[in-house]
């Protein structure tokens, strides 16, 4: 099986972490995040990655290679975004694509049965099957009711107003190549928008999926995978957690301080005596001084907090900045890459 991971979008609700690394490679809890994902796809048998990229995409190609396991690893760049669905007619187009395959959206962490999904596509004669997942919260998704025998009635892409049902776009498609020829060729085109909507009746099935999901593409969300990673609320195969539920980077040195619970370091940081990093994630090569307190925040490649510093809930520093000594950071403050913080003062 192949699968088409899209992974070309800009990542602006994760700014300013995506400013410095591209969303797909982000660290999550200590690990590429697509990393994750191909792990998961090579446990449904695919054997093909075809990774769709465009804004730094170079960045991508640099971590990931063109392996993972067992699994061959190609990259289609494009020049201009062609939205979610154009970059399946590039990849068709460059003759890349089988006659079944797999597309996904690249910043889920999920662990559904797309083995039951592609066995229900099968059985249905489906040309393109959905996976959907129930979520609380429909606003930010596509909602997609379905017929009882799981065909799509309807696609309402973050639709205003009383969602009809708690059944939403997972990001998890199974195509047959009929698909990609309803796709405009050399253009921005979007699956949401254009191409499943005009698919009503024609086809369309939702496969009903259970288990872990989540889109990591806000940094509450990005927190909170990071959360169920290390408390093992989703399948992985991360390294084992300490006694705190923590996961700590080569070459830290935390002695004479608190870490955890729940928090992630990457490689090379150093946190001083008496200071306190909780809930929190450090990217590599961060520093911390003493009596610092770090709860609820993402402190991203490099950052420095000098001594008596304070970071609060929510709050992302971004890439290289200082956050100078007896400072304070405010819960959900961004702060943007190279910044400085001065010494003693309060930003909100
Ligand atoms: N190659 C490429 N080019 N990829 C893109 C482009 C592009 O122009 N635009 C977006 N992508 C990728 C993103 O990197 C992401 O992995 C995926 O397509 C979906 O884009 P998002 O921008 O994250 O969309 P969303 O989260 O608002 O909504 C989508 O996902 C929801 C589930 O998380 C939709 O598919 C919804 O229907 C769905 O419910
Ligand atoms: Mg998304």
């Amino acid at each position: 099986m192949q699968a088409l991971v899209l992974a070309g979008g800009e990542g602006t609700r994760l700014r300013p972490l995506t400013l410095s690394v591209p969303k797909p490679v982000m660290p999550l809890a200590g690990r590429p995040f697509l990393t994750f994902m191909l792990d998961w796809l090579s446990e449904h048998g695919v054997e093909e990655a075809i990774l769709s990229c465009g804004f730094l995409s170079d960045g991508v190609e640099k971590v990931l290679g063109h392996r993972h396991g067992s699994m061959t690893i190609e990259y289609v760049v494009e020049s201009e975004p062609l939205g979610t669905a154009g970059p399946v007619r590039l990849a068709h187009d460059r003759g890349l694509l089988a006659d079944r395959f797999l597309v996904l959206n690249g910043d889920a962490l999920t662990d559904l049965d797309l083995t039951a999904e592609i066995a229900q596509h099968e059985r249905t004669g489906a040309a393109a099957t959905l996976a959907l997942i129930a979520v609380d919260d429909t606003s930010s998704y596509g909602v997609v009711p379905t017929a009882a025998d799981g065909r799509v009635e309807a696609f309402l892409e973050k639709s205003p107003g009383p969602a009809p049902t708690n059944r939403i776009n997972a990001g998890a498609y199974v195509l047959e190549r009929e698909v990609v020829v309803r796709i405009p060729p050399e253009r921005a085109v979007s699956f949401e928008r254009e191409v499943f909507p005009s698919m009503i009746g024609e086809g369309l099935y939702g496969y009903m999926a259970a288990g872990y999901w989540i889109d990591i593409g806000t940094p509450e969300r990005y927190l909170e995978a990071t959360y169920d990673l290390l408390a093992d609320r989703v399948r992985s195969t991360l390294p084992p957690r300490d006694e705190t539920g923590s996961l700590v980077g080569e070459g830290c040195i935390t002695s004479g301080a608190r870490i955890g619970p729940m928090s992630v370091l990457g490689r090379h940081c150093s946190v001083g005596d008496e200071s306190v990093v909780e809930r929190s994630v450090l990217l590599d090569d961060v520093r911390v001084g003493s009596e610092c307190v770090v709860t609820g925040a993402v402190l991203a490649e490099g950052v420095r907090v000098e001594d008596g510093a304070r970071v609060d809930e929510m709050a992302i520093v971004g890439a290289g900045a200082t956050v100078a000594s007896g400072s304070r950071v405010a819960a959900g403050t961004r702060i943007e890459p190279g910044v400085r913080v001065d010494a003693g003062a309060r930003v909100r």
